[in-house]
């Protein structure tokens, strides 16, 4: 995996991920040039990163989103990204955009028929859990990740059996099997209340044991969490020793560093970090630190995160530390929806038995339920 330096002094221009220019294996309509020059001028203000993401990489993305965006019209297709999509899908083609929680919601309210979800495989099986008479677009099939591939129905059915009765709570990062095999599902924005609001005085928590001791810390003293040895592959990437020593270079040079971090990050980080909270909760929080001067900020999480804070911010941010990439979120990319809007292939429609689907939805339901 690779971690990719955030440069103090770069503010707009700090090192991040290169812009994924499109492969050549589909090919867009021809669009008139002034069309093209038009929608390559929207794309740069959006983006709002004019080096990696400078006029001439825009106009060669323009085509891609031009054709999405007609398509999407033509078809009536609400399309979703996730945070953690590149700048070019978020800003050129989305309809929604944010973390997990939020994004089940925009599914299950969004009033076309047809959604395209630009994310990995749990969250386009989510959409479709939420609303099943809905077509749902999967652009990137093997887009997986290594929370929901590393734990199986079968996993939850055993803990369920060595503890029985007591109430299971899964991580959205699961698959429709695992959902159905659970009492309530959770996010990243609503875990911990959810498992507070649970009854009795044991949790079974899956899959994310960092989440899961997060949980255990959070309800000491009330109850047990029960917790799968399940991690992201990303997340598990940042340490605390790391920010500690950040932070004490920071200091030294008399800058306060505001640190925020995802939940799946381990005890040392979030112990650490001044807020900890969804994809979308850092986002706002670094936005609204920079809007009271506390710019100094390290986020903690998928690269995602900051593109979407350079490029929403209108005041300055100094991101220090380094980001990480996730190899399964970046594995779509505008062709790849340009593709399954034209002509999707059986792999990229979701289909789900119609017995796991009524199941899982119970979980999406009672969380819905307990969160709001
Ligand atoms: P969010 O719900 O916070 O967006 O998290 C989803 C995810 O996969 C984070 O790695
Ligand atoms: Fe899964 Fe981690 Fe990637 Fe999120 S960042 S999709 S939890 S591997």
């Amino acid at each position: 995996m690779k971690a990719i330096p955030l440069n103090r002094e770069a503010g707009k221009h700090m090192q991040m991920p290169t812009a994924p220019l499109p492969k050549g294996a589909v090919k867009p309509k021809i669009f008139p040039e002034e069309e093209i020059e038009e929608e390559a001028k929207r794309l740069f203000e959006a983006i709002g990163q004019s080096s990696r993401w400078n006029m001439r990489i825009c106009r060669s993305i323009s085509p891609l989103t031009l054709e999405i965006n007609q398509l999407k019209k033509e078809k009536d297709v609400f399309l979703i990204a996730h945070s953690y999509q590149t700048p070019d899908i978020v800003y050129g083609v989305a309809d929604s955009v944010s973390d997990s929680y939020t994004l089940s919601k925009a599914a299950r309210d969004a009033p076309q028929e047809t959604i395209l979800f630009s994310s990995v495989r749990f969250m386009a099986e989510t959409a479709k859990i939420v609303s099943p008479h809905k077509l749902v677009l999967h652009p990137s099939p093997d887009a997986g990740c290594s929370l929901s591939d590393g734990i199986s129905a079968e996993d939850v059915i055993k803990l369920k059996k060595k503890y029985p009765g007591v109430p299971v709570a899964c991580y959205i990062n699961t698959t429709a099997s695992v959902k159905a095999e659970c009492d309530v599902c959770v996010t990243s924005s609503n875990y911990l209340r959810i498992c507070e609001r649970l009854p009795g005085d044991k949790v079974i928590f899956v899959p994310d044991r960092f989440m899961g001791k997060h949980i255990q810390k959070h309800l000491e003293g009330s109850k047990e969490v029960i917790i799968f040895d399940g991690e992201c592959e990303v997340h598990a990437e940042f340490t605390g020793e790391k920010v500690i020593s950040w932070k004490e270079r920071m200091s030294s040079i008399g800058v306060d560093l505001q640190v925020l971090a995802h939940p799946e990050c381990d005890a040392g980080v979030l112990e650490e970090s001044d807020f900890v909270g969804s994809s979308e909760l850092l986002m706002k929080e670094a936005m609204r630190l920079a809007s009271v001067g506390s710019n100094n900020i390290m986020l903690i999480t998928e690269c995602g995160t900051a593109e979407r804070v350079l490029a929403e911010s209108e005041h300055e941010i100094n991101l220090l530390g380094s980001c990480v990439m996730c190899r399964h979120m970046k594995r779509t990319q505008l062709e790849d929806i340009l593709q399954a809007l034209r002509e999707p292939e059986p792999e990229q429609i979701i289909e789900i038995d119609e017995g796991i689907i009524h199941r899982a939805r119970k979980s999406l339901s009672e969380m819905f339920r307990l969160a709001e």
